[in-house]
């Protein structure tokens, strides 16, 4: 019998052990071993919950201690959890999490520690898809091109509800009543949880080791209706997507942010809370993984999943590379030099020339307009434009010398648009 730890049984500690004991046939015979959990690491021993396992609330009486063979940390933050997989790797125990922001700042570093004994992470990107497994073993053949994933139900959820139409704020608050947003969203929706998400993708497709603070990572909160009306007309959906692209032999583009991607694309069609990730190899070309990225239940299967494959006796390396590259490490693509696609959402004047001197700047910055609405509102008038591929620096060169415009009369606002 192998002896489980859980450091954490909220949610989906909770959803764990009841999966171990609904499902315990079929994982004994896939493991080839029973997996028992034989004690709970919680803050609060008092809380009435669903399961009943020994709980304690000194970690190390998991970590350290000789009754447990694996930990499974579930408790969430960085640095206490930090301290929780280093003391149970540092005792030789083999440890799964479903942590992104631990993973997000100390992957390399655990990593380095972990050494030969295993360290599982699956539930940490798209909680129930296995979209590490496919990327570190199906897809382990390939240059990964291209990734895009929809990676956070919450800003999905919202996206959807504002296509439907209504704004922002009643999105989140109706998101937050059926319980898909936390109290305090603020992760979720400006897309630091997305790019913690992104930059585990990353590690395992290109072994790359940057932090959240080193990307561009921009939400959703000052999407507006008129950019989904755009949209409409237009044919694209309004997505959060984390995208991670290769440029040359080892350069990356990792970015998050509210894109306009075609209706015609199939990330387009994940809608509320679901996630989906597009991977897009050299040989194998593109690939899609659909499904529920969150709840106890969803995130408890690719945990215990993490935990049959420990079970078995897999050395996988962590983030998948046993040596390091030939070819050097891949570098990350400074920020200004990215190309894509632009819609602008400007307030201007309603006065003749200002549309003129509108396409004369963009044109000094080699920028020009594909499709363009204008929308009259009180005392001013929206004009809503999409671009042909630029460069992010002269989008912004071009956005400054607009802001300086006396015509301007709201703040300009831009997204990124992904064309095939
Ligand atoms: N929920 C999801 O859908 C989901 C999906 C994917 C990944 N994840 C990740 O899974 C992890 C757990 O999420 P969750 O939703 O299950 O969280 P949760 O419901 O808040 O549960 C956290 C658990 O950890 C315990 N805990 C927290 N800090 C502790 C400390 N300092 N010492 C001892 N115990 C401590 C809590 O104890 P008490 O019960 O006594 O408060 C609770 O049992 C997080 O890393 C999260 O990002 C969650």
């Amino acid at each position: 019998m192998v002896k489980v730890g859980i450091v954490g049984v909220g949610t989906v500690g909770e959803s764990v052990v009841k999966t171990l004991l609904k499902n315990r046939d079929i994982i004994k015979a896939r493991a080839g071993k029973e997996i028992k959990v034989v004690k709970g690491v919680v803050r609060d021993p008092s809380k009435k919950r669903g399961v009943d396992i020994p709980l304690t609330t000194d970690y190390r009486q998991v970590t350290e201690s000789e009754e447990v063979d694996v930990v499974v940390e579930l408790m969430g933050g960085v640095e206490e959890a930090y301290k929780v997989v280093k003391s149970a790797l540092s005792h030789g125990k083999p440890v799964i999490t479903a942590n992104k922001a631990l993973l997000a700042y100390h992957r390399f570093e655990l990593q380095q520690i972990a050494g030969e004994l295993p360290f599982q992470y699956e539930a940490s990107v798209g909680g129930g898809i296995p979209i590490i497994k496919a990327l570190r073993e199906g897809l382990s053949a390939n240059h990964i091109l291209q990734m895009s994933g929809i990676l956070n139900g919450t800003c999905n959820y919202i996206l959807t509800a504002m296509e439907q139409g209504g704004d922002y704020q009643s999105a989140l608050q109706r998101a937050q009543e059926l319980g898909y947003a936390e109290a305090d969203p603020t992760l979720d929706v400006n897309g630091m949880d997305t790019a913690h998400k992104l930059l585990i993708l990353a590690s395992v497709a290109y072994n790359i080791d940057v932090r959240p603070e080193d990307i561009l990572v921009e939400g959703i909160e000052e999407l507006s209706p008129v950019d989904f009306e755009f949209a409409q007309e237009m044919g694209y959906k309004i997505k959060l997507l984390a995208i991670a692209k290769k440029r040359g032999e080892n350069r990356v583009e990792l970015r998050v942010h509210p894109t306009l991607l075609p209706k015609t694309q199939l990330l387009s069609k994940i809608e509320g809370v679901m996630n989906g990730v597009s991977v897009i190899g050299d040989v194998v070309g593109e690939t899609l993984y659909y499904g529920p990225g969150a709840g106890g239940d969803a995130t408890a299967s690719a945990v215990v999943s993490d935990l049959i494959e420990v079970v078995r006796g897999s050395n996988t390396p962590m983030l998948g590379y046993k040596k390091p590259l030939e070819m050097g490490d891949f570098q990350l693509v400074p920020q200004m030099e990215i190309e894509s696609c632009y819609y602008f959402r400007l307030g201007v004047e309603d006065k003749i020339g200002t549309l003129a001197k509108i396409s004369s700047i963009l044109a000094e910055e080699g920028i020009s307009i594909k499709n363009l609405i204008q929308k009259q509102r009180e005392g001013y008038v929206k004009l809503l434009l999409s671009t042909h591929r630029s460069k992010e620096a002269n989008i912004q060169r071009a956005l400054e010398k607009l802001r300086a415009q006396k015509f301007m009369k709201r703040e300009p606002f831009f997204l990124r648009v992904e064309e095939k």
